[in-house]
């Protein structure tokens, strides 16, 4: 139940933050008709992740890696952002904020957010994987693409399971949470780490966590409201109580 305290409450906090970080995952973009990957319906109830999105598979099977990916690049290209993602956008017009995100589909700067740190990369970007040079994916392009410069393979520029994060941004985002007042997280299971150690920073830090996700998580007995809501629900209530 949303009673009109909470929302007041809550919404009060977020106005009166001075830095507020936004913590998102796959939940928020299901609205947009992305699968999530660990709901009953989740990606990784059809597909194996340690086939189709592990490092070592990428190298001993590119093109299978690569037939997985380019039929979600294919049908992300489609998808668009949803109430949840607008909300996080204007909200940022509206108090400085960042937005750190698991999700690889781009909804969030689609929809006109600016200050993102894309933690586990981005879909439509590739990288190669012996001069690391970067660049947009032709979605056309053959599959496994070749990288132009060096003839090496071109990889999703994704952090594949068994890959690290990419170090400067992970700084970042240490930094972000360890100064933040408040956290907002948003469908997110938070299973995978490192991104999932980061609410625990926050909460270290006396931080206000407000938790958004229709199912409770290990991390909901830490936050200080956990809404068994849709971002699309709650994230619109505090714009209007933020206007
Ligand atoms: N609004 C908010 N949360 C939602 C919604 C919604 N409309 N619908 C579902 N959720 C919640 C689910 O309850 C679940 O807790 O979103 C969460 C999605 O969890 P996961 O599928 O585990 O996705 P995520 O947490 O982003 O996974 C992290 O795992 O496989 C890797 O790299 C992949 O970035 C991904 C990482």
């Amino acid at each position: 139940m949303i009673t009109d305290e909470i929302m007041k409450t809550v919404s009060k906090k977020i106005d009166n933050s001075t830095s507020l970080v936004f913590l998102t995952g796959a939940g928020i973009s299901k609205e947009s008709g992305i699968p999530t990957f660990r709901d009953h319906d989740g990606l990784w109830k059809t597909y194996d992740p340690a086939k189709l999105a592990s490092y070592s598979s990428f190298i001993t099977n590119p093109k299978l890696v690569w037939e997985f990916f380019h039929d979600r690049q294919k049908s992300i290209s489609t998808k668009e952002p949803n109430k949840a993602h607008f909300a996080i956008s204007e909200i940022e017009l509206l108090k400085k904020s960042w937005l750190l995100t698991q999700n690889i589909d781009g909804l969030h700067s689609k929809a006109g957010t600016k200050n993102i740190i894309e933690l586990h990369g981005n879909i439509f970007n590739v990288k190669c994987i012996n001069c690391l040079r970067k660049e947009v994916l032709d979605i056309n392009a053959e599959i496994p693409p070749l990288c132009r410069d060096c003839g090496s393979i071109l990889k999703p520029d994704v952090i594949l399971f068994e890959e690290t994060l990419d170090m400067d941004n992970w700084d970042t985002a240490i930094n972000l949470v360890s100064s933040c007042d408040v956290m907002v997280i948003i469908g997110t299971s938070l299973e995978v780490g490192p991104v999932n150690t980061l609410p625990n920073i926050a909460y270290k830090n006396n931080s206000f966590l407000i938790e958004i996700n229709p199912q409770d998580t290990w991390f909901t007995p830490y936050a200080d409201f956990s809404f068994r809501y849709s971002g699309s629900i709650i994230l619109p209530k505090i714009v209007e109580l933020l206007k």
